[in-house]
């Protein structure tokens, strides 16, 4: 808000005779009354020599205007603020140290006060910096005193300045934070297509050098995998930077039940566990959600790598998925494992980035994770099991396929 002003004028025409050294003073009503009665018991004497001391003590800078708008006196902390030395300040005016600048604001709380205009102070050395200047005038029968104050508003100004810097910085931070994010999420969600590539590649020389009969049909086999892996990690970038972008992205109706078959299938591929039991138990009636296919097979791929990873240590390693619908329309997702359980100091902060147990572990795939279901509209969340091991279950709304065949709305969106 721009402050209220006085017309420039306004100081050079500040009244008729004033007596050099007849003060008005200005800031709490204390001192107004004082000066109120100085003015009425005359010039000097005790009680003007009080009033002058009041000033000396003034943090603003104080000029008295006396005869033909010349200043009169002034105070200790005008002589400060502007470098010179009373004697160099009496007789002249205040355009002397100080230029209105209409154009800079200042701070609003003096915006109804009135006499009150914004400008520069130019010091004897030339510095120039923003000041507040309020006029005080108090007319009388004796005629009209008026005083000058002035505030400094450099310190005002540079926190001003430094609070900017810092808010540009924060913003500099969170940017420099997304994109470590990001680049966290892509290393982490392309390190399984990756290693299924070089994995099947792998094995692909073997079937080439090998003396293996039928061998071109399990290598043209082996070569459509890796052209799959590649695929779903194009997919994986694709989708990575339109959910930074914009935090969400195209859905269609899917059948869930399908998209665990697929996490499933992925998530297993790389494991060396070869007694690894895997249980599918499908009592939801209904599966049909609205998602984003690529980030509902990462949440279920995350899921089941980490549960893979949870068993490592497990004689008989066991993985169960399980779906049900509960009583709001929620399809319901449980990836329970038989593994170590979740480690206490982390259960309060699993679902934030790069919360890790495992050496190499990142921590960012339950917090994409949480980030993808959330943007669906749904909840994640994790438990301990009764017995050893752990269950971690997300839900999402179930949507309703119309009979037409038409396309129901995302209700996440609404
Ligand atoms: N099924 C699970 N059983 C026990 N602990 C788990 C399980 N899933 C996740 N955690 C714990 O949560 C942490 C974070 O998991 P995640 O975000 O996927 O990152 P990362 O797998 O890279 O460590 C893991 O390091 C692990 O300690
Ligand atoms: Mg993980």
């Amino acid at each position: 808000m721009p402050i209220k002003m006085e017309a420039p004028h306004t100081v050079a025409e500040a009244g008729p005779s004033v007596a050099a050294g007849q003060v008005s003073p200005v800031t709490s009503q204390t001192p107004r009354r004082e000066a109120a009665r100085g003015f009425r018991e005359g010039n000097g004497g005790p009680r003007m020599d009080w009033i002058r001391q009041l000033h000396d003590h003034m943090p603003d800078a104080v000029f008295f205007i006396g005869d033909r708008h010349r200043i009169s006196a002034c105070n200790k902390a005008a002589v400060a603020l502007f470098g010179y030395e009373e004697r160099e300040l009496i007789g002249r005016k205040i355009g002397f140290v100080w230029r209105p600048t209409p154009d800079i604001r200042l701070n609003g709380r003096w915006a109804d006060e009135g006499a009150v205009r914004a400008g520069l102070a130019i010091t004897k050395s030339g510095a120039q910096f923003p000041t507040a200047l309020t006029i005080i005038r108090k007319h009388d029968e004796k005629g009209v005193f008026t005083a000058a104050v002035f505030e400094d508003f450099r310190t005002e100004g540079e926190t001003l300045r430094q609070v900017r810097e810092l808010q540009l910085e924060i913003a500099r931070l969170a940017r420099v934070t997304e994109l470590g994010e990001m680049a966290s999420t892509l290393a982490h969600e392309l390190s399984q297509p990756l290693s299924s590539i070089a994995a099947y590649s792998e094995g692909c020389g073997r079937l080439v050098t090998g003396k293996r009969p039928g061998r071109s049909e399990e290598l043209r086999e082996a070569l459509l995998e890796i052209k799959r892996h590649a695929l779903w990690a194009g997919s994986i970038v694709q989708n990575v930077r339109e959910f930074a972008e914009r935090g969400a992205s195209e859905r269609t109706p899917e059948a869930m039940h399908e998209l665990i078959h697929k996490a499933a299938r992925l998530a297993l591929i790389g494991s060396r566990r070869k007694d690894m039991h895997t249980d599918f138990q499908f009592e939801a009636a209904q599966d049909t959600v609205l998602a984003n296919r690529v980030q509902i097979v990462q949440v279920l791929t995350n899921l089941v790598r980490n549960a893979l990873e949870a068993t490592e240590c497990v004689e008989q390693p066991r993985i169960a998925i399980r779906t049900a619908v509960d009583s709001f329309a929620h399809l319901v997702v449980d990836v329970s494992d038989n593994g170590c359980g979740i480690a206490a100091e982390i259960e309060d902060s699993l679902f934030r980035p790069f919360v890790t147990c495992k050496p190499h572990g990142l921590g960012m795939g339950l917090a994409l994770s949480k980030r993808i279901v959330e943007a669906h509209g749904g909840r994640i969340g994790a438990r301990r099991r009764t017995e050893s091991g752990s269950v971690f279950s997300f839900s999402l709304p179930l949507v309703e396929i119309e009979a037409d065949g038409e396309r129901p709305d995302d209700p996440s969106r609404r």
